[in-house]
Protein backbone atom coordinates (compact mmCIF):
# COMPACT_ATOMS: atom_id res chain seq x y z
CA UNK A 1 0.00 0.00 0.00
CA UNK A 2 1.38 3.43 -0.74
CA UNK A 3 1.37 6.10 1.83
CA UNK A 4 -0.69 8.99 0.35
CA UNK A 5 2.34 11.39 0.60
CA UNK A 6 4.05 8.98 -1.84
CA UNK A 7 0.75 8.44 -3.65
CA UNK A 8 0.55 12.34 -4.52
CA UNK A 9 4.61 12.61 -5.37
CA UNK A 10 4.19 9.87 -8.01
CA UNK A 11 0.47 11.28 -9.75
CA UNK A 12 2.77 14.35 -10.12
CA UNK A 13 5.32 12.47 -11.64
CA UNK A 14 2.67 11.10 -13.86
CA UNK A 15 2.19 14.85 -15.13
CA UNK A 16 5.81 15.82 -15.55
CA UNK A 17 5.92 12.59 -18.21
CA UNK A 18 2.55 13.43 -19.55
CA UNK A 19 3.85 17.16 -20.03
CA UNK A 20 7.54 15.85 -21.41
CA UNK A 21 5.78 14.02 -23.78
CA UNK A 22 3.43 17.14 -25.06
CA UNK A 23 6.76 19.21 -24.72
CA UNK A 24 8.59 16.71 -27.67
CA UNK A 25 5.44 16.50 -29.29
CA UNK A 26 5.47 20.19 -30.21
CA UNK A 27 9.52 20.18 -30.98
CA UNK A 28 8.90 17.65 -33.69
CA UNK A 29 5.82 19.52 -35.10
CA UNK A 30 8.92 22.39 -35.01
CA UNK A 31 11.37 20.12 -36.12
CA UNK A 32 9.19 19.35 -39.48
CA UNK A 33 8.37 22.44 -40.28
CA UNK A 34 12.02 23.78 -40.30
CA UNK A 35 12.39 20.92 -43.07
CA UNK A 36 14.32 18.69 -40.64
CA UNK A 37 12.03 15.39 -40.79
CA UNK A 38 14.94 13.07 -39.13
CA UNK A 39 14.56 15.89 -35.80
CA UNK A 40 10.98 15.48 -35.83
CA UNK A 41 11.84 11.79 -35.94
CA UNK A 42 13.39 11.91 -33.04
CA UNK A 43 11.50 13.67 -30.98
CA UNK A 44 8.61 11.95 -31.82
CA UNK A 45 10.21 8.92 -30.55
CA UNK A 46 10.96 10.71 -27.22
CA UNK A 47 7.08 11.69 -27.11
CA UNK A 48 6.50 7.88 -27.13
CA UNK A 49 9.05 7.04 -24.64
CA UNK A 50 7.57 9.95 -21.99
CA UNK A 51 4.28 8.05 -22.54
CA UNK A 52 5.83 5.08 -21.51
CA UNK A 53 7.41 6.42 -18.55
CA UNK A 54 4.09 7.99 -17.28
CA UNK A 55 2.42 4.78 -18.07
CA UNK A 56 5.42 3.10 -15.58
CA UNK A 57 3.89 5.37 -12.52
CA UNK A 58 0.17 4.81 -13.67
CA UNK A 59 0.95 0.85 -13.72
CA UNK A 60 3.14 0.94 -10.53
CA UNK A 61 0.49 2.78 -8.64
CA UNK A 62 -2.71 0.86 -9.20
CA UNK A 63 -0.24 -2.31 -8.71
CA UNK A 64 0.43 -0.96 -5.15
CA UNK A 65 -3.12 -0.23 -4.68
CA UNK A 66 -3.17 3.16 -4.82
CA UNK A 67 -5.53 5.81 -6.51
CA UNK A 68 -4.32 7.40 -9.82
CA UNK A 69 -5.33 11.23 -10.37
CA UNK A 70 -4.92 13.08 -13.46
CA UNK A 71 -4.20 16.68 -13.37
CA UNK A 72 -4.31 19.05 -16.63
CA UNK A 73 -1.65 18.80 -18.77
CA UNK A 74 0.32 22.33 -19.11
CA UNK A 75 1.22 24.10 -22.93
CA UNK A 76 4.40 23.62 -23.81
CA UNK A 77 6.44 26.59 -24.96
CA UNK A 78 8.58 25.67 -27.72
CA UNK A 79 9.22 29.58 -29.67
CA UNK A 80 11.05 29.49 -32.58
CA UNK A 81 14.13 27.77 -31.90
CA UNK A 82 17.43 27.04 -33.82
CA UNK A 83 17.92 22.97 -33.99
CA UNK A 84 20.67 23.82 -31.48
CA UNK A 85 18.21 25.57 -29.12
CA UNK A 86 15.27 22.93 -29.32
CA UNK A 87 18.30 20.32 -28.03
CA UNK A 88 19.69 22.36 -25.72
CA UNK A 89 15.41 23.02 -24.39
CA UNK A 90 15.44 19.67 -24.38
CA UNK A 91 18.19 18.88 -22.41
CA UNK A 92 17.01 21.60 -19.71
CA UNK A 93 14.09 19.99 -19.56
CA UNK A 94 15.53 16.37 -19.34
CA UNK A 95 17.81 18.22 -15.74
CA UNK A 96 14.49 19.14 -14.21
CA UNK A 97 12.86 15.82 -14.68
CA UNK A 98 16.54 14.38 -13.20
CA UNK A 99 15.52 16.80 -10.40
CA UNK A 100 11.96 15.69 -9.82
CA UNK A 101 13.51 11.85 -9.95
CA UNK A 102 16.06 12.48 -7.11
CA UNK A 103 13.64 14.34 -5.17
CA UNK A 104 10.99 11.37 -5.34
CA UNK A 105 14.01 8.80 -4.37
CA UNK A 106 15.14 11.02 -1.20
CA UNK A 107 10.86 10.60 -0.27
CA UNK A 108 11.04 7.02 -0.70
CA UNK A 109 14.08 6.50 1.18
CA UNK A 110 12.82 8.78 4.08
CA UNK A 111 9.29 6.42 3.84
CA UNK A 112 11.44 3.43 3.80
CA UNK A 113 8.78 3.14 1.20
CA UNK A 114 11.71 0.46 -0.72
CA UNK A 115 9.64 -1.18 -3.50
CA UNK A 116 8.89 2.67 -4.96
CA UNK A 117 13.08 3.16 -4.20
CA UNK A 118 13.63 -0.08 -6.36
CA UNK A 119 11.30 1.43 -8.97
CA UNK A 120 12.97 4.71 -9.23
CA UNK A 121 16.56 3.03 -9.75
CA UNK A 122 14.93 2.23 -13.60
CA UNK A 123 14.30 6.20 -13.74
CA UNK A 124 17.28 7.43 -12.59
CA UNK A 125 19.16 5.57 -15.14
CA UNK A 126 17.20 6.52 -17.80
CA UNK A 127 17.22 9.82 -16.93
CA UNK A 128 21.98 9.56 -17.05
CA UNK A 129 20.79 7.80 -20.76
CA UNK A 130 18.60 10.08 -21.49
CA UNK A 131 20.68 13.38 -20.52
CA UNK A 132 23.46 12.18 -22.30
CA UNK A 133 21.94 11.22 -25.48
CA UNK A 134 20.58 14.93 -25.87
CA UNK A 135 24.22 16.34 -24.99
CA UNK A 136 25.68 14.24 -27.76
CA UNK A 137 23.48 15.63 -30.33
CA UNK A 138 24.23 19.03 -28.80
CA UNK A 139 28.26 18.81 -29.14
CA UNK A 140 27.29 17.78 -32.80
CA UNK A 141 25.14 20.69 -33.79
CA UNK A 142 27.71 23.17 -32.14
CA UNK A 143 30.59 21.26 -34.02
CA UNK A 144 28.34 21.88 -37.53
CA UNK A 145 27.31 25.19 -36.17
CA UNK A 146 25.11 26.55 -39.30
CA UNK A 147 27.10 24.45 -41.62
CA UNK A 148 24.13 22.91 -43.77
CA UNK A 149 25.88 20.16 -44.90
CA UNK A 150 26.71 19.28 -41.53
CA UNK A 151 22.77 19.72 -40.17
CA UNK A 152 22.03 17.36 -43.45
CA UNK A 153 23.78 14.84 -42.10
CA UNK A 154 22.76 14.89 -38.43
CA UNK A 155 19.31 14.66 -39.69
CA UNK A 156 19.88 11.82 -41.60
CA UNK A 157 21.64 10.36 -38.33
CA UNK A 158 18.75 11.34 -36.44
CA UNK A 159 16.01 9.91 -38.81
CA UNK A 160 17.33 6.07 -38.14
CA UNK A 161 16.02 6.61 -34.41
CA UNK A 162 14.01 3.93 -34.03
CA UNK A 163 11.88 2.47 -31.27
CA UNK A 164 13.67 -0.06 -28.86
CA UNK A 165 11.30 -2.87 -30.03
CA UNK A 166 12.47 -2.60 -33.13
CA UNK A 167 15.96 -2.06 -32.65
CA UNK A 168 16.48 -5.07 -30.71
CA UNK A 169 14.55 -7.40 -33.89
FE1 LIG B 1 10.72 10.72 -18.70
FE2 LIG B 1 12.73 12.24 -20.46
O1 LIG B 1 12.23 11.71 -18.80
Amino acid sequence: MLSPTINDALNKQINEELFSAYLYLAMSAKADNMGLSGFANWFKFQYQEELAHADRFFNYILERGGDVALDAIGKPEVGDPSPLELFEKGLAHENHITHCIFKLKDLAKSESDHATDVLLDWFVNEQVEEEASTQAIIDQLRLVKDNPSGLFLIDRQLADRKPESESEA
